[in-house]
């Protein structure tokens, strides 16, 4: 399969947001990551719906929330509204997970759940045939620019062979610390979808950074 990059607007320019988002609407970028912090289930906020909104107003592809807050629930059909076309959930901040997953389907989205460096794959053996995505992050969430955790490679092949046994059809989502240095590893040990910000955003030549990781993934 065709394997997808996902810029992480977190790490783009704050005050020349629309001419970040519309280099990503030109480049071979697949998906728009966007990263949602409350202060509470992360040491960090980030932004919040009205960034979303225009973020949504002038993005043309694929919007891919990333929500690292507690009790999402209570913000699902907002997201919705707002044009997340993925959203992903936490797995460390949902008590009722199924029932999240649920109301994420039937708010007309794609559903994708979360896992922390410490959490194992295996918590999602019950859930893996509803999921459209599982994000596996390779740096502790709340901040962008960390370094990549080693640890990863071996929870991707992980995920990739309880999705195929299960004949899941979710995606696996890398997030945190991606660069050119692990790409390659990555798509091969299974991921589907890249999400980059810092490596992307400071590059000298975004566009060409995205076009590099895109040849180097597939
Ligand atoms: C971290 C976020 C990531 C972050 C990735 O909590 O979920 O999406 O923006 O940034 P980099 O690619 O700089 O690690
Ligand atoms: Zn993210």
């Amino acid at each position: 399969m065709n394997k997808l990059i996902a810029p992480s607007v977190l790490a783009a320019d704050f005050g020349n947001l629309q001419r970040d988002i519309e280099m990503v609407n030109r480049s071979e970028a697949d998906w728009f990551h966007i990263d949602i912090m409350d202060g509470v289930f992360v040491p960090n906020i980030s932004f919040g719906m009205p960034v979303l909104k225009a973020i949504s107003s002038h993005a043309t592809k694929t919007i891919d929330v990333h929500l690292m807050i507690v009790d999402p629930d209570r913000y699902i059909k907002t997201f919705a509204d707002l044009g997340a076309d993925i959203l992903t959930v936490h797995f460390e901040a949902c008590t009722h997970l199924h029932r999240t997953i649920q109301a994420i389907k039937d708010n007309g989205m794609k559903a994708g759940v979360a896992l922390n460096p410490h959490t194992p794959i295996t918590v999602l053996e019950d859930v893996i045939q509803d999921l459209d995505l599982v994000c596996i992050m390779s740096v502790n969430p709340g901040f962008g620019g960390q370094s990549f955790i080693e640890n990863t490679y071996k929870k991707v092949s992980q995920l990739k062979e309880l999705i195929t046994s299960c004949n899941s059809s979710a995606l696996i989502e890398i997030d945190g610390g991606v660069t050119n240095k692990n790409a390659k590893k990555l798509t091969e040990a299974g991921a589907d979808v890249l999400v980059a910000g810092s490596f992307v955003f400071k590059s000298e030549q975004p566009t060409e950074t995205i076009a590099e990781l895109k040849a180097i993934s597939n």
